[in-house]
């Protein structure tokens, strides 16, 4: 849980997604898709946040609540006691959530039939989404309640992506190019032409151009460093090679962790008796986005 806890650390996004200027910090599909599954809630119904991180989906399933007039008892849960000064600061809907933070979702200490809501927004898969988890789960919920999670999936653009950033990334650490502005910045400082230096490099790296931009953004960063005083090179070059390392145990978990329809189906198939299920391609801006995973249980 250390990577998460460093993660939560690092930034104040109210979402692991982080899409600057969106509220919640979803691309607005979801937000949407999101919206419509609450437009089937009941008045009164309890509902459950897994693995919230910073609590962007309760936020916008709270206000969507207030909003439409419809009274929800939402709560929501994470494994890492995340710093929520800046959400209780920034967004009136926190104190309308009973937060648990701090907590596995292996080991959640819910009585059974607590909710008649679970969601998750790109969150259970990254607990083992095996049986112990799935018979835990389905217990939560009531009879005739339902879950919908967004799970990552291993076909889907952020997919894509995570594998162009891993390997954009390895291409820096290989370059030399920490060394080289290293030894520049703490000898020469020659810091003009080296910054045109930095820039042809990574633009050579950036030949096949699939992984350019997470080449563009950590080019920006060592430019940055070119242009901050001296005496804070070492501090700021540590700083940049941790946030990559970071970055990279980030994506490949990621990867790790996402689904296919096959292997949900597998997960499920033993549960048929006890809930109806559905698994479709969640797709934003004409690309796949992840997988909804929606159990129904029955009455
Ligand atoms: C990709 S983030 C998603 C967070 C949030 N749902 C969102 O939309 O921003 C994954 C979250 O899962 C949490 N997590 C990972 N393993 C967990 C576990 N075993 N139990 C509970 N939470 C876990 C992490 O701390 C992290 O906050």
């Amino acid at each position: 849980m250390k990577q998460w806890e460093d993660f939560w650390h690092q930034t104040s996004m109210v979402s692991s997604f982080g899409l600057s200027g969106q509220q919640y910090g979803y691309p607005k599909a979801i937000e949407e898709f999101w919206c419509a599954k609450a437009a089937t809630y009941d008045d009164g119904d309890t509902l459950l946040d897994l693995a919230c991180g910073r609590g962007a989906l309760a936020l916008l399933l709270a206000d969507n609540a207030q909003q439409s007039h419809k009274p929800l008892d939402i709560h929501a849960t994470d494994a890492v006691a995340i710093d929520m000064t800046s959400v209780a600061a920034e967004y009136e809907a926190y104190k309308r959530i009973t937060w648990n933070l701090g907590c596995d979702i292996a080991n959640l200490a819910y009585a059974q039939g607590s909710f008649n809501r679970l969601v998750s927004q790109f969150g259970v898969e990254y607990a083992t989404l095996n049986k112990p988890l799935l018979d835990s789960l389905i217990g939560l919920l009531a009879p005739a309640g339902s879950a919908d999670f967004i799970i990552h999936s291993a076909s889907s653009a952020i997919s894509a992506d995570s594998i162009q950033g891993i390997k954009a990334i390895e291409r820096v650490f290989h370059s030399g190019i920490f060394l080289k502005v290293y030894q520049e910045l703490t000898s020469s400082g020659a810091r003009q032409s080296l910054a045109e230096e930095v820039q042809n490099l990574f633009n050579n790296l950036a030949k096949d151009s699939l992984m350019k931009s997470w080449l563009d953004d950590i080019c920006a960063s060592f430019l940055r460093i070119i242009d901050a005083p001296a005496e804070r090179t070492i501090v700021l070059l540590d700083r940049l090679a941790t946030n990559l390392e970071q970055t990279v145990t980030r994506l490949q978990q990621q990867l790790s962790v996402a689904h296919s329809v096959e292997k949900l189906e597998a997960l499920l198939q033993p549960y048929s008796g006890v809930v109806e299920y559905t698994i479709e391609r969640v797709v934003v801006d004409g690309s796949e986005f992840g997988l909804h995973l929606h159990l129904g249980k029955k009455p």
